[in-house]
């Protein structure tokens, strides 16, 4: 995997943003800026978070002519706290920002996914980590010493679908050496795994379930979206990137929810799925579903 990240369904995601000139966006999901640069590119201003400093820093650096310009402003946080922060930077900067639209592209970046020692990769060699943001509690390799065996299953089936959990939760517990870096665990499941994919590594599944608990990832979601919604103008659109059928679902019933309630209207009756070409471009775009609304 190339180790830049290459933003999925760009063009569809801020088309349906429907960017105008001078107005407030949030991009929830910073990452490597790549939405955020296009929704600048077509006249509009962001309010980007991102709740890793190093997407952040990067952010600074690579922004920094749209930042001193103010048509960026960079916020070291969960999106969750979306609503609160944007109370604080009205305060800050004595201003409305009235937002017209709120993009989530969810997951991790590539550069988190790609990098040695954050411990996202079965490819590297790092300890096992796996937190976004450094200042949450948790690692992985603490869930694995700290979680009993069962659970540990579950965890690994609810959210990985990995079929041979409970194979694998045995062999975690049963190694005569605790489980702390990457290549430790991808080489033990690699060891027990009796079914294989082939062009799949047999480690993914397990990776996938421990940096969504690590991160509490579908909670976030689940508490963002309504974050989110509150702080739309009328009119305004939410547009999310899932990845996986956790992510999706909990969007699906959300914007059902608002629309059921008359508070919105989706815009994407069916999720919206990158074409060929992009997944052949980009093996990560393969599972992504983009769902949009307009809030009423
Ligand atoms: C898929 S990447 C976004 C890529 C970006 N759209 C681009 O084109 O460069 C997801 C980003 O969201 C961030 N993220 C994930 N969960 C978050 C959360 N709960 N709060 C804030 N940022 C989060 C990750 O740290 C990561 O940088």
């Amino acid at each position: 995997m190339t180790n830049i990240h290459i933003s999925v369904l760009l063009n569809e995601a801020v088309a349906l943003l429907e960017v105008s000139n001078g107005k407030w966006y949030i991009d929830a999901t910073f990452g490597r800026g790549g939405h955020t640069a296009q929704i600048l590119k077509a006249g509009g201003n962001v309010i980007a978070f991102d709740w890793d400093l190093e997407a952040i820093e990067y952010g600074t650096a690579t922004f920094a002519k749209e930042i001193a310009a103010g048509n960026l402003l960079l916020v070291h946080e969960s999106f969750t706290k979306i609503e609160h922060s944007l109370s604080q930077l009205r305060s800050k900067h004595s201003k409305e920002f009235l937002i017209d639209g709120v993009l989530f592209d969810f997951g991790t970046s590539t550069q988190q996914l790609t990098s040695t020692v954050r411990g996202f990769s079965f490819e590297g060699e790092g300890e096992l980590d796996m937190r976004m943001d450094t200042r949450l509690g948790v690692t992985a390799k603490d869930i694995l010493a700290l979680i009993p065996e069962a659970q540990l299953a579950e965890l690994f089936n609810d959210f990985g679908g990995e079929e041979e959990s409970k194979i694998i939760a045995k062999a975690i517990k049963m190694s005569p050496t605790p489980i702390t870096t990457t290549k430790q665990l991808s080489s033990l499941i690699a060891s027990v795994k009796r079914r294989r994919k082939s062009g799949i590594n047999p480690a993914t599944k397990v990776f996938q379930a421990l940096r969504i608990v690590v991160n509490s990832e579908l909670d976030e979601i689940r508490d963002a979206l309504p974050s989110a919604f509150s702080v739309l103008s009328e009119g305004g659109r939410l547009v999310t990137i899932s990845f996986h059928e956790g992510e999706d679902r909990i969007v699906k019933q959300q914007f059902k929810n608002w629309e059921q309630n008359k508070l919105a209207e989706l815009i994407t009756k069916k999720p919206l799925q990158p074409t060929e070409k992009e997944t052949f471009e980009n093996k990560r775009a393969r599972s992504a579903k983009l769902r949009a609304l307009r809030k009423i």
